[in-house]
């Protein structure tokens, strides 16, 4: 068989993941702890420990960042709060980031803590398990899930049951733990693709079959530094029951076996596509399945722009309202997440949602509430208001924490877009997303303009700079941006900027 020859030639990372399984660790935190970072197998530390959601920084040795599974971006305030009680024990190397993928890394974290950390996850319901490595990622649904009066189905119970399926309900499952790669999948619940489906390995977007509500399946869409690709259709309609569920676990399980595993830049889900065609994909998944697939309904019910929830918005429920609140650069303090805790109990349910622009919603607030929210002075740092540039700004970690980054990113995204604020009058939302370096966690490639970090010649010196990405397109008519000029210094980027901001966005100057 092809797929046997190409995995007989073992890379690097199949042979470590062959040797030990990588959840193994879980059962090492206490000795890890003992023994200290510096001391423990190398393997363990860089690589197998991220399959509890640890991560070593080469960049800040010995302050790991840890990344959490927060199911549909939807956590209680006292979640919030735990997670606020972690990072505040490490001071200023302590934060939190919101994530692109409706999720939490938290930083600062030191190896000796993580047994006791995870006992206070464990008290509170929230898990890090699978979420980094070749582990299935967060599980992104509608953040507006039960709360919108438009919406189609509801995602919350689908996204918590696939996570339990693959997670073992959170305490690490062996049957999901050596996936060729990583793997995303989201479910879509309303009609504006709030999770970005197109970028995912499986997305759910609602359709109608046969006068039935359900979801049309899309498959193998991912971004990589060598190449994008937005997710096909699988021609399958699945019912928004147990289904979802069990069509997923087809899909991993065929990827699981059969996805190629020699080359690293060639594993993910759509190269296996590839090299079958979609028709032999779908019939593998279905032999997996175990019952036929219904064919996918012909149009999807996707039709809206995108909406990026900033704001106050009433639900479906009457009299309560959802406010969208904006964190700049998706950046978390112990005191900022002690806050969101206290307001979303004092004047919602305590419920607190995350979304892909790396921001916050605080729903259930009742009509009386909505004046002494307006007036907390977390809105002041957190504003419902915030200026055209800022508002739609999404940015990686960058160089402050990740060793992959060419370039700073969250603060010159923050500073850069600040600026050209204060000095233009710009008529539309223009989303821009920075991204440190071609592996292109921020997704440069859905953004109005997206910016990705490189090395630039400047005068005779290597300096810090990003290669231009635009066209990305977001909601009904999703679309990939591409690049459309390299190699661009960092300190002339506000003035390129400004002439697209002014020639392609109607944006005047004050
Ligand atoms: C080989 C390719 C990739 C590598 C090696 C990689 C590596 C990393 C690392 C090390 C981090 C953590 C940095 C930190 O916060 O300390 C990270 C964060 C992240 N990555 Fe990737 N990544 C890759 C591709 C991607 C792609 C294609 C996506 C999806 C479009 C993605 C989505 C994310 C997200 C959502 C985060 C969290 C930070 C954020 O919101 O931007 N990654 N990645
Ligand atoms: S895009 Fe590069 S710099 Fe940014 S988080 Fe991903 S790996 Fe790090």
């Amino acid at each position: 068989m092809v797929e046997a020859t190409k995995t007989a030639k073992k890379n690097k990372f199949e042979q470590f993941k062959a040797e030990k399984d990588g959840l193994a660790v879980k059962e090492e935190l206490e000795k890890f702890a003992r023994l200290g970072w510096e001391v423990i197998d190398e393997t363990d530390l860089q690589h197998r420990l991220k399959w509890v959601g640890v991560f070593y920084r080469p960049v800040t040795p010995g302050k790991f960042m840890l990344r959490m599974r927060i199911p549909n971006g939807i956590l209680n305030s006292q979640q919030m709060r735990v997670l606020g009680q972690i990072v505040q024990r490490y001071g200023e190397d302590g934060n939190a980031d919101i994530t692109t993928r409706q999720n939490i890394q938290l930083r600062g974290i030191r190896l000796e803590d993580v047994p006791d950390i995870f006992q206070c996850f464990k008290e509170v319901d929230l898990t890090s398990v699978q979420s980094g490595m070749d582990n299935v990622r967060n599980i992104t649904g509608s953040p507006m899930a039960g709360i919108d009066a438009d919406e189609l189905i509801d995602t919350r119970e689908l996204v918590q049951k696939v996570q339990d399926m693959i997670t073992s309900c959170g305490q690490g499952n062996y049957e999901f733990t050596n996936l060729p790669r990583k793997f995303n999948i989201a479910i879509e619940g309303g009609r504006d693709n709030s999770v970005h489906a197109e970028i995912n390995d499986i997305a759910f977007v609602p359709a109608y079959k046969d006068g039935k509500l359900g979801f049309n399946v899309l498959v193998g869409g991912f971004f990589s530094a060598k190449r994008c690709e937005a997710a096909v259709p699988l021609n399958a309609w699945v019912a928004p029951n147990d289904d979802v569920v069990k069509l997923c676990r087809a899909i991993l399980i065929v990827y699981r076996d059969r996805g190629l595993r020699a080359n690293r830049q060639k594993a993910r889900l759509m190269w296996l596509i590839d090299e079958w065609g979609i028709d032999k994909f779908r019939s593998m998944v279905e032999a997996q399945f175990g019952k036929p697939l219904t064919t996918a309904a012909e149009e999807d019910l996707i039709d809206w722009e995108k909406r990026d929830h900033i704001g106050v918005f009433k639900q479906k429920q009457p009299g309560l309202n959802y406010v969208g609140i904006h964190v700049p650069i998706g950046r978390l303090y112990a005191q900022d997440m002690f806050d969101l805790a206290r307001i979303a109990e004092v004047y919602g349910s305590g419920e607190i949602r995350l979304t892909v622009e790396q921001n916050v919603i605080i729903p259930n607030i009742s009509d009386e509430n909505l004046d002494a929210f307006g007036s907390e002075p977390l809105l002041e740092k957190f504003t419902l208001e915030p200026k055209t540039l800022e508002r739609s700004l999404v940015s990686c970690t960058g160089a402050q924490f990740c060793n992959f980054a060419l370039v700073e990113t969250k603060n010159r995204a923050l500073a850069l877009a600040r600026e050209l604020d204060a000095e233009l009058e710009i008529p539309n939302k223009v989303r821009i997303h920075w991204t440190g370096c071609p592996n292109s966690c921020g997704q440069p490639q859905v953004a109005d303009i997206g910016l990705m970090g490189t090395k630039v010649r400047k005068d005779g010196k290597t300096v810090e700079g990003v290669d231009l990405y635009m066209g990305g397109k977001v909601g009904k008519e999703a679309e990939l941006g591409n690049c459309v000029q390299k190699g661009i210094a960092c300190d002339d980027l506000k003035l390129v900027l400004r002439d697209i901001l002014i020639e392609q966005f109607g944006a005047k100057v004050r």
